[in-house]
């Protein structure tokens, strides 16, 4: 038989269901979260209308203190997620922690093939441009600029203005007085 779906329900959700949720959370109206136990926020953290998070049961996905987090925004958290402090998240940024094994066959559907669980790590003090997607096992490190409607699947290092798709970084980032 072929696989069944199941629904996942509303994603309707109160704070106190969350694995933790800090002071100062602003959660707009429209959020949708799935799998609340396994999501974390930290203090002072803003989270847009119609965003939704899918917790997965297998890994946290955590937003930590001082994030922004855009309108419409997606995040899946299957393989693990971790958004450190004051990131800033674009309206209708899409970040998947999760895909399909290709199949040996492709006459196979890749749908129903196993999934794939890659993690997501924004370092600090990033800031992701809107409508960008972040795909795989990747990692963007401390204080980076990602472009708007980028394709990140490949972890950028620290320091990095980063756009298109798939994302190159295209410079670094230094202070203004630095002559390096
Ligand atoms: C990537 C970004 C940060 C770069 O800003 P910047 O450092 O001032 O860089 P510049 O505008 O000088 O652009 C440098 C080059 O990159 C190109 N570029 C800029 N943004 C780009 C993008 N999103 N995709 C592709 N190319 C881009 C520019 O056209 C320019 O190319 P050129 O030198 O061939 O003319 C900015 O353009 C951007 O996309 N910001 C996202 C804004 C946003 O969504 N904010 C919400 C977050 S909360």
């Amino acid at each position: 038989m072929e696989k069944q779906w199941k629904g996942d329900g509303a994603g309707t959700f109160k704070k106190e269901y969350l694995g933790s949720c800090g002071q100062n959370v602003i959660i707009e109206d429209g959020v949708r979260i799935f799998h609340p136990e396994n999501v974390y926020i930290g203090d002072n953290v803003y989270i847009g209308h119609d965003t939704i998070i899918k917790g997965y049961y297998l890994h946290p996905l955590t937003i930590e203190s001082n994030c922004w987090i855009g309108q419409r925004c997606f995040i899946h958290g299957a393989g693990g997620v971790t958004i450190k402090e004051y990131a800033g998240i674009g309206p209708s940024v899409h970040i998947l922690a999760s895909s399909h094994i290709d199949p040996d066959d492709p006459n196979e559907p890749t749908l129903f093939s196993p999934l794939h669980f890659p993690s997501i790590t924004i370092e600090k003090n990033c800031n992701i441009g809107m409508c960008s997607s972040i795909i795989g096992d990747v990692t963007i490190g401390e204080n980076c600029k990602i472009g708007a409607n980028a394709l990140v699947n490949r972890s950028i290092p620290s320091n990095s203005v980063a756009v298109g798709v798939p994302v190159k970084v295209i410079k670094k980032r230094v202070k203004k007085d630095d002559p390096s």
